[in-house]
């Protein structure tokens, strides 16, 4: 394989393009080929045998659990992406999550996290990960306050998800980075929802950044994948411990999906979040619209931050409508073009609507006082939003006859 000359100051459209591409020697195919095997042939040359086991030589491969081809050209592109030295690819977000989180904490170790985030993360925390003797504090990443109170002399780490899932609130990446780092602790951002192009966590002091590559960055709503990026010597823990022993390595057909899919990344990402704007503010007008939480909007909690620390607001809202719970639903019923469906960061725009009743029964694990706080935030409930590229017109015109009819 022939690796076409790419320099990592290239913009990110080039690096969307060539990183990680190249032109197949066999064949000058300008694509390089899937290659769907689970094993390698092994070389009888004890030295060579000998660094294709080592983590040192990740162009030499010998079990697909271990790493493979294909995979790790995604590995390089969203490295190149991320600005990382390293990149392990997963088989899903959580992977990625779950990965990280049992490579780095240990019996004794103390965790702080986000409260308000995706909710397989949110039980990972506060169901699983206790059973390990690792202690866990749940607080709101909003309130920097709140973030130094929860630090603590074992606190190995501190994993933020902004923008955080389903409420888009944004936490302050680079101030969370400085309390971390000033109590010996990783920072860890899960930034799903920013698409990747929209914000940098590395550059404002985090040490690792995962994604659910399910989303945004294959954008085409077929292969399920994640990512973790970081330094390498850490990134090689999370590959021996996180995926090789746990066992969520991707599929090399699904690499070579969001592959494919990266390559226009920084244009979807332009669209999402050209089209979430101008519906945020369709909505935000609207009669029957009680409220509608968008980062690119004035009234959002966190506007001015989300304006300093992501270079567009991407494709995520979340709204309230004036209706009862059929009302919520028979809206869902009626609409045509955006889908009634979970998963988000797709090409086609996907809703669901989350009662908080629902939320804190079967969702979360929230006390008493974090039930109290979120039910004055999410009233009765509240549609997750996930803006695709189609025609504004088109979403904007499927919104207003449904909400005519509710
Ligand atoms: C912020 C965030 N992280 C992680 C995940 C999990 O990703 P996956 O479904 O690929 O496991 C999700 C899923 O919605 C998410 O929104």
């Amino acid at each position: 394989m022939v690796k076409r000359p790419f320099s990592k100051s290239a913009g990110i459209h080039t690096m969307c393009v060539h990183a990680g591409e190249g032109i197949d020697k066999e064949t000058r195919a300008l694509r390089r080929p899937i290659h769907m095997a689970n094993s390698y042939e092994l070389p009888t040359d004890i030295e060579e045998l000998i660094e294709v086991f080592s983590w040192d030589h990740l162009d030499k491969f010998q079990y697909t659990r271990e790493h493979s081809v294909t995979p790790r050209h995604l590995e390089e592109r969203l490295a190149a992406l991320e600005g990382s030295e390293d990149c392990v690819a997963t088989a899903s977000g959580m992977g990625a999550v779950s990965a990280v989180l049992f490579t780095l904490l240990n019996a004794g170790d103390h965790i702080v996290a986000s409260e308000a985030c995706y909710t397989g993360t949110q039980k990972l925390l506060s169901a699983h990960i206790p059973r390990f003797g690792v202690n866990v504090s749940l607080v709101d990443t909003t309130d920097l306050e709140a973030v130094r109170a929860a630090v603590r002399p074992e606190t190995k780490a501190v994993f933020v998800e902004t923008p955080g899932n389903p409420l888009v609130y944004v936490s302050d990446i680079e101030k969370i980075a400085e309390i971390a780092h000033a109590a010996g602790a990783t920072m860890i951002v899960d930034s799903t929802w920013s698409g990747l192009i929209t914000q940098k966590p590395i550059d404002l002091g985090a040490d690792i950044v995962v994604h659910s590559a399910t989303k945004y960055l294959n954008g085409h709503g077929d292969a399920l994948g994640g990512a973790v990026m970081g330094p390498k010597e850490l990134m090689a823990e999370v590959r021996e411990g996180g995926i090789v022993h746990l066992g969520a390595c991707i599929s090399p057909f699904n690499a070579w999906l969001i592959m494919r899919g990266l390559v226009t990344l920084p244009l979807r990402m332009q669209k999402h979040s050209a089209n979430a704007m101008e519906i945020a503010r369709f909505l935000q007008a609207h009669p029957k619209i009680s409220q509608v939480r968008y980062p690119g909007l004035e009234d959002h909690p966190q506007h001015d931050l989300a304006a300093r620390q992501m270079s567009e607001f991407s494709g995520m809202m979340n709204f309230s409508i004036d209706a009862d719970l059929m009302g919520c639903f028979q809206f869902l019923e009626h609409l045509e073009i955006i889908t009634h469906a979970v998963s988000l960061g797709h090409d086609q725009s996907l809703i669901i609507y989350i009662p908080t009743m629902f939320f804190f029964d079967d969702m979360v694990e929230f006390d008493d006082r974090q039930k109290e706080k979120y039910t004055e935030i999410m009233g009765e409930g509240i549609f997750r939003f996930s803006i695709g590229i189609e025609d504004p017109e088109d979403l904007i015109r499927d919104l207003e006859q449904a909400l005519e009819k509710v």
